[in-house]
């Protein structure tokens, strides 16, 4: 076996992700928070302080940029900005604009996401996504955040996975209000309808504010895997939980990809890993060349035109030797699908810190942890490994 390695395409995007509800700390306008308070959602730990980045953002972008990391996906928090509808927030738009510049200072271009699973308590009060004049509401949430965006960021995200909100949504019909498991329960079709009607809304004012700006959303990919003759069965299952919303995102400027495992199917349906399958901190499948499937799925259904963004790949563990593994093997099936000629023209690792796994704090994803006390940050080794490989601008290619 040879190890080569691929220089990055030009202007690779090379970085850490975060989202705001998972670091900030204290979002107590948002649906999230509430439900973290509530017994009968039975969630098994609330957010509380998180990791206090609505405080400390300046030090982890001094980490990141110190890592050698050049891009930072983080996301505004609606909650903050609209805390009541039809009410913005000047100090907190100023705040998210901060960190844009904040980014911008250090060296590292910020990929903004608006929209990263957290709603304000009034939006789902009056009925969430699917409720009359949601699609509008976001639109107008979407415009309010022009100072935010309208200068020096090049990259926004308008929802992040948009089909697991509609399988939360499907999942919280039954009564599982939690953060839903690998092998997806039916997404809610309404829900479906109303987070595409506004995504494309969103992207429309984005455009708007700036026509420069790239606009785009991230889908969560499982990499569904057929077994023999379970083709159609996969095709079936697969496309209101992953396809529907990979071809709403024609006409976009680039669409983000992320994935960290695989779902087997069967004739009747996913199949768990076998009961020796490494498994990770989330009970999910260790299996580094998720992204790699993900990117070439992406590219099928879309078209190979469109260029694609990992936006989010990454593995739960404590043990660090193995997310360094981890990630060789998914670089390597970047690598490769780049070779293949697939237009890929960012890797953002999730996480930049150890954060709030929506429900626990267990599942440690992070390149840096997190004191749940202090707060202090300390570089775990991967985080150092990764961030060099920003410096050296190179992918690592295995062959055999
Ligand atoms: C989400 C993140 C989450 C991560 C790991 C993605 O589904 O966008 O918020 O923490 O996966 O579960």
């Amino acid at each position: 076996m040879t190890d080569t390695s691929l220089h990055f395409p030009d202007g690779f995007l090379w970085g850490a992700s975060t989202a705001a509800h998972q670091i900030e700390g204290n979002n107590v306008n948002s649906d999230w928070w509430r439900k973290e308070h509530d017994p009968a959602a039975k969630i098994p730990e609330p957010s509380l302080d998180a990791c206090d980045s609505y405080h400390r953002w300046e030090q982890d972008m001094d980490l990141l940029a110190g890592l050698g990391f050049t891009d930072y996906r983080f996301s505004v928090e609606w909650a903050r900005v609209e805390p009541v509808a039809g009410t913005f927030s000047r100090a907190e738009i100023a705040h998210y604009r901060r960190m844009v510049d904040g980014a911008l200072s250090r060296g590292l271009r910020p990929l903004v996401t608006l929209h990263h699973f957290t709603l304000p308590q009034w939006f789902e009060d009056r009925g969430g996504w699917t409720a009359d004049g949601a699609v509008d509401l976001f639109a107008r949430y979407v415009e309010n955040c022009a100072p935010i965006i309208a200068g020096g960021v090049r990259h926004v995200c308008t929802i992040n996975e948009p089909n697991m909100i509609a399988v939360m949504a499907g999942a919280a019909k039954a009564g599982d209000h939690g953060f839903p498991p690998a092998g997806l329960p039916t997404p809610d079709e309404d829900t479906t309808h109303a987070v595409i009607a506004a995504h494309h809304a969103a992207v429309k004012a984005v455009r708007a504010i700036n026509p420069g700006i790239q606009v785009g959303w991230s889908i969560a990919n499982q990499v569904y895997q057929a077994l023999p003759g379970a083709e159609d069965v996969t095709a079936a299952y697969r496309y209101p939980r992953e396809d529907v919303f990979i071809e709403a995102a024609r006409g976009d400027d680039y669409i983000g990809v992320q994935s960290y495992t695989r779902t087997k199917i069967g004739p009747d349906g996913p199949i768990p890993a076998p009961q020796d399958a490494e498994r990770t901190l989330t009970q999910w499948e260790y299996y580094p060349p998720a992204v790699g499937h993900a990117l070439r799925h992406t590219a099928d259904v879309i078209g190979r035109g469109m260029p694609l963004i990992v936006t989010e790949v990454g593995i739960a563990t404590s043990d660090d030797t193995r997310r360094v593994d981890y990630y060789t093997g998914s670089l390597a099936a970047v690598a490769a699908a780049i070779d293949d000629g697939l237009n890929i023209q960012g890797y953002l690792a999730w996480s930049a810190l150890d954060n709030y796994e929506w429900g626990s704090y267990k599942p440690t994803f992070g390149l840096i942890a997190v004191d749940p006390v202090t707060f202090e940050r300390t570089p775990k080794p991967s985080a150092v490994w990764l961030g060099n490989l920003g410096r050296v601008r190179e992918l690592p290619r295995t062959t055999t």
